[in-house]
């Protein structure tokens, strides 16, 4: 379970590395009305692979490290702000930007010419990515507080 803890927490970098430049290239697009280019295409493309790959790590951890026990109990664990974020919120917020990427995707490809594709993907990874901000145990945040890096 360690190697798939420090794999979750190194993936979220790249994860956040191609959600902003997935964000960055959609305002570039629309600032210049500039055509869908290949980096916008592959740069959402791996945000996608990357959150499959970190939804697959995440619930591994939840089933393995006892996480999802805990719903079991529901009434005593409201209380206990580290036991709630990992066992709901950390998770239902992933699953939410989940779906907005996968929805994202699509959403692009349907588009009819290069403006709204970089509207749909500045408007659904966007809103992905800030879930994901939000969802993430930074060091800061006190009560779920997790580091800012580990390795193997
Ligand atoms: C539905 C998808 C996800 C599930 C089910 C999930 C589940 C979990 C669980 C259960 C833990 C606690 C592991 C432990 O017991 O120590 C955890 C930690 C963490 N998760 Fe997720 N996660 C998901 C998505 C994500 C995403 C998309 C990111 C970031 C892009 C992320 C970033 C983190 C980080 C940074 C930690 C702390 C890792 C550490 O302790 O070093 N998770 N996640």
């Amino acid at each position: 379970m360690d190697t798939i803890l420090t794999l979750h927490d190194l993936v979220r970098w790249l994860i956040l590395l191609f959600g902003f430049l997935t964000v960055i290239t959609a305002i570039l697009g629309l600032a210049s009305k500039s055509p869908y280019s290949k980096l916008a295409d592959k740069s959402n493309l791996l945000f996608m692979i990357l959150f499959d790959i970190q939804v697959v790590f995440g619930f591994i951890l939840f089933f393995e490290k006892g996480w999802f026990d805990h719903l079991k109990h529901i009434g005593d664990f409201m209380k206990d702000s580290l036991v709630r974020f990992f066992s709901l919120e950390h998770w239902l917020l992933m699953l939410i930007a989940w779906i907005l990427v996968h929805a994202g995707r699509t959403a692009v490809k349907k588009a009819p010419d290069a403006q709204s594709k970089h509207r749909k993907m500045l408007v659904y990874f966007g809103i992905a990515l800030l879930l994901i901000l939000i969802a993430i145990p930074w060091p800061f945040r006190e009560a779920v507080a997790r580091p800012w890096f580990r390795w193997f």
